[in-house]
């Protein structure tokens, strides 16, 4: 589907909008309706499963959303943390360089600094999105941060928190303590991230208020022992630098043990690599064949990152590969810079008495950009009906509960769902208009189970307090007891958990 058409189907059926729909919208900010607001809590409920599942030793906070000037100093993203920023001198209208230069320089900006940017936007005669016109500023640095006058005095600075990561480094000390005093040690947070976008575009692609899931892994520099031998058969579709550099956009499909062997790549970076590539081809379900792991180069990776992978989703909607999460391996840079900012020591003592500053493995996932790559790869129009084919685990809702005849059989079918819901099982009851509809709605919303109750469920009689059970992907119907309808949903609502270390 295309964007515009996909959004359409997504805003009817009340998954997200814009905020402030009424007053025009506001740029790069949208509202989670109900559905949405589910499947995002799912989304990231699987990811939590997933990823601090991976170690007893593995943490969910939830820390404060405002960062005080010194930590995104001591960060560098005071400093770094920019996109060059193009205005048009014609219609003042003001552009990503990016996006100025997207037909004529696809492979992007990163790493050039401005001058090299105002020479290829000369050379290649570059245009106005907006108006046409040639006459364009030199670009700027443009600082992606939304500052803020904190207190009363409004003389404090303060910073809405660009990554959720910077609140794990903040942690670190507290929760070295909190742990057991060992290496790795986990520390993940699930929640927004906020930057000033100059041009957001593609819906939940580029917000300005968006959610991040990032794992932070320290470690002991001199050793991240993985079980490898579970993942060394694993093939991936990897498109790596060199290979980039002759002009291919197809990955290659490389074994993890390939990758470590003959691609110079330490094994518990291959690792968390695969452990990644699975969440979403496994967990959500994305088809292998539109994945692909985009190494970046030196020249393109984050100020913080020696080793880099985007993880990237090929979107009917948005036209191509876009980056849905990544694995960086920003060794020592977030506590050494702390600890400069700080004046605290971050090293810690290890049990065989060596000191060390661990260094950090992010494992960083962009929940909405997910919940869109949801909608695009597993939401279409299949023949006469509209399916989501999402994992019964992710859906917003479980089960549909309709009654056949609504005068005949509503109240049992109310009692059921009253049940279903008291078991912390997601239902809906329906009962409005013929029950292909009520099927269609709840296919629509990627329900993966529909119950009908019927005449033979009330009367006296073998099929009694039995019901027919629905699988929304094959429409398979077959007749349940009502008490077998609990286990049925749960065990495949179940969410999926990976073996720990
Ligand atoms: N802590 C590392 C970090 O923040 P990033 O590549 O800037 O790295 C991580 O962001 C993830 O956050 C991306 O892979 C993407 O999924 C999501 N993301 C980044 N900017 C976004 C935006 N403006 N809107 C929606 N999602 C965004």
């Amino acid at each position: 589907m295309k964007s515009d058409e996909l959004f359409a189907l997504l805003r009817r059926r009340g998954v997200l909008w814009p905020t402030a729909e009424i007053y025009g919208g506001a740029q790069g900010l949208y509202d989670y309706g109900p559905l949405g607001a589910s499947l995002k809590r799912q989304v990231e409920e699987a990811w939590v499963a997933w990823f601090v599942g991976l170690s007893h030793d593995y943490y969910r906070l939830d820390p404060a959303e405002i960062l005080p000037e010194a930590v995104v100093r001591a960060s560098g993203h005071l400093e770094n943390f920019t996109d060059p920023e193009v205005s048009c001198e014609t219609c003042h209208a003001a552009f990503r360089a990016e996006t100025v230069l997207e037909k004529i320089r696809p492979e992007g900006v990163d790493g050039l600094v401005s001058a090299q940017i105002a020479e290829i936007l000369l050379a290649n005669h570059a245009r106005c999105p907006n108006c046409g016109s040639t006459a364009l500023s030199v670009p700027r640095p443009f600082n992606l941060m939304f500052g803020l006058d904190f207190g009363v005095t409004g003389k404090e600075r303060a910073y809405l928190r660009p990554e959720t990561a910077q609140s794990s480094y903040l942690a670190f000390p507290r929760m070295w303590d909190v742990g057991r005093h060992a290496l790795p040690l986990g520390v993940a947070v699930v929640g927004k991230a906020y930057r000033n976008e100059i041009a957001p575009r593609q819906v939940l692609f580029r917000m300005r208020a968006f959610t991040q899931a990032e794992l932070q892994i320290f470690f002991d520099p001199a050793g991240f022992p993985v079980p490898f031998a579970r993942v060394r058969e694993e093939p991936l579709p990897v498109l790596r630098v060199p290979r980039r550099e002759s002009g291919e956009e197809s990955p290659e499909w490389v074994t993890a043990a390939d990758l470590v062997a003959s691609g110079g790549l330490p094994e518990f970076y291959v690792y968390h690599l695969v452990h990644c590539y699975r969440f979403f081809r496994d967990v959500l379900g994305y088809p292998a064949d539109r994945l692909r792991l985009f190494e970046k180069s030196d020249r393109e990776r984050a100020f913080y990152n020696r080793l880099q992978f985007d993880i990237e989703g090929r979107l009917e909607s948005l036209g191509g590969f876009k980056e849905l999460g990544a694995v960086h391996y920003r060794g020592e840079y977030d506590l050494s810079r702390h600890g400069e900012g700080s004046g605290k020591d971050l090293s810690v003592t290890l049990t065989d008495g060596r000191s060390v500053r661990p260094h950090v493995l992010e494992l960083t996932f962009g929940v909405d950009r997910n919940v869109w790559a949801l909608a695009d790869l597993l939401l279409g129009v299949e023949g006469e009906r509209t399916l989501w084919r999402l994992p019964a685990y992710l859906a917003p809702v479980s089960v549909g509960v309709f009654p056949l005849i609504p005068k005949a059989h509503a109240a049992y079918a109310l009692r059921l769902a009253d049940e279903l819901a008291a078991a912390n099982i997601a239902v809906r009851y329906d009962d409005g208009g013929t029950i292909g509809k009520r099927y269609a709605r709840m296919d629509e919303a990627g329900t993966p189970f529909c119950v009908t109750v019927d005449a033979e469920t009330l009367a006296e009689g073998e099929k009694k307090d039995t019901v027919t059970l629905r699988e929304r992907d094959s429409r398979a119907q077959t007749r349940v007891a009502v008490g077998e309808l609990v286990s049925r949903i749960r065990t495949a609502t179940c969410l999926p958990r990976p073996p720990r270390y």
